[in-house]
């Protein structure tokens, strides 16, 4: 089996970050969220994989590289423009061939892997596999209505009536089948070819399309609270580590890693947390799920269940910054005491909440 993962995309839900980086490369607990697509599909033993870019391609391509590290063959394919996830799909054609293969949006982020996942679709004779998880808010996702014998009936886009509360991962396994069902439909409404209208044409053509439902978390970590529960939620089970220092001065509690290089120094680090290469972390604290990336300073300052890019600077900021999502190269410092007024460049569609 072949994988392919989507890695283009707008990014318009995670606006200012998406105008300078992929989103697939913000890093959850200090790993950029694509790293986690590839793990997980080099582990259900899928090494030759697919990587569709758009404008991000050159990031993409920098972190990632040949795939060689991941002990992945990586090929990359460029999507001229974000034309939908079934264009995605329609312009790999070529490197899929006839092969099974996974599709794993570059973006989406479950907790057990798809080991199980792979080996039921190997062993199924299947065209299609599609992976179900039980949502409260099904009216916002993509749903499955089932019969009463586990067969899927029909899919149905953001529901405004209840029809299912199956929402549909953004993991998905086909068969060459699907170029069929794709060469058949129109872009939407919103100009994109859309994976799920795809799935129903297969259903409506008579092939097999196999539900699974799953049990453990998933998130699609398209907004940044899913970012911060993404990161809240991999922090949980992160296994404490420390190549780096903490002084005698500091206090480091509960799960905490501390990446090679970093410094505490007077400061209270309460896990679970993790401090990136090199940074420095001085007279502050750091509270439960905080991941601060690597080339850091936070001084004199307090930040809690956030997440912070590389290089950014925190000097003398008092108030607990919390449930923040805070880009590479920011600097959020206090302004001399007079005159007494917030200071700010702020990128288009930046968001500050100041009391
Ligand atoms: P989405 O999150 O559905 O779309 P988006 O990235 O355009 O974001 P937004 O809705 O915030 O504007 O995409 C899911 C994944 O698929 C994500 O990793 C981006 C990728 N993708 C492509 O590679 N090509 C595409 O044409 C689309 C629509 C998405």
């Amino acid at each position: 089996m072949k994988g392919l993962i989507l890695s283009g995309g707008k990014g318009t839900r995670l606006r200012p970050l998406t105008y300078t980086g992929a989103k697939q490369l913000v890093p959850v607990a200090n790993k950029p969220v694509l790293f986690y697509a590839i793990e997980d599909l080099v582990e259900a033993g899928i090494t030759d994989i697919g990587i569709v870019v758009g404008d991000t391609r050159d990031q993409i391509q920098a972190a990632v590289g040949d795939g060689s590290r991941f002990g992945a063959r990586v090929t990359y394919i460029v999507q001229e423009a974000p034309l939908g996830i079934a264009h995605g799909v329609k312009i790999a054609r070529d490197f899929l061939g006839e092969e099974r293969f996974v599709l794993f949006l570059g973006d989406n982020f479950i907790r057990d892997g798809i080991v199980s996942l792979v080996e039921s679709f190997r062993g199924n004779a299947a065209d299609c596999q599609i992976l179900l998880i039980k949502v409260p808010n099904p009216q916002q996702y993509g749903v499955a209505q089932l019969a009463p014998d586990g067969s899927v009936v029909r899919l149905v886009e953001k529901p405004k009536e209840f029809v299912s509360d199956l929402a549909l991962v953004g993991i998905y396994m086909f068969d060459s089948h699907i170029f069929e069902a794709i060469a058949r439909i129109r872009p939407s409404w919103r100009g994109e070819l859309e994976i799920t209208e795809a799935i129903q044409t297969l259903i409506d053509l008579g092939y097999k399309v196999s539900p699974q439902i799953l049990s453990g978390w998933w998130i699609d970590t398209g907004k940044m609270e899913d970012m911060l529960e993404a990161n809240r939620l991999v922090l949980e089970i992160i296994e404490p580590d420390n190549r780096g220092s903490v002084d005698p001065a500091s206090h480091v509690n509960g799960k905490v890693v501390i990446e090679k290089d970093a410094q505490i120094v007077n400061s209270t680090v309460r896990g679970p947390a993790i401090i990136g290469e090199r940074t420095r972390i001085v007279n502050s604290y750091v509270g439960p799920f905080t991941s601060i990336y690597h080339d850091c300073l936070l001084q004199d300052s307090e930040v809690e269940h956030s997440i912070v890019l590389e290089h950014c600077k925190i000097v003398d900021v008092h108030h607990r910054i919390e449930d923040s999502l805070i880009g590479r190269n920011v600097e959020i410092t206090r302004s001399p005491v007079k005159p007494k007024a917030y200071k700010m460049m702020l990128g288009d569609h930046s968001k500050v909440g100041i009391i």
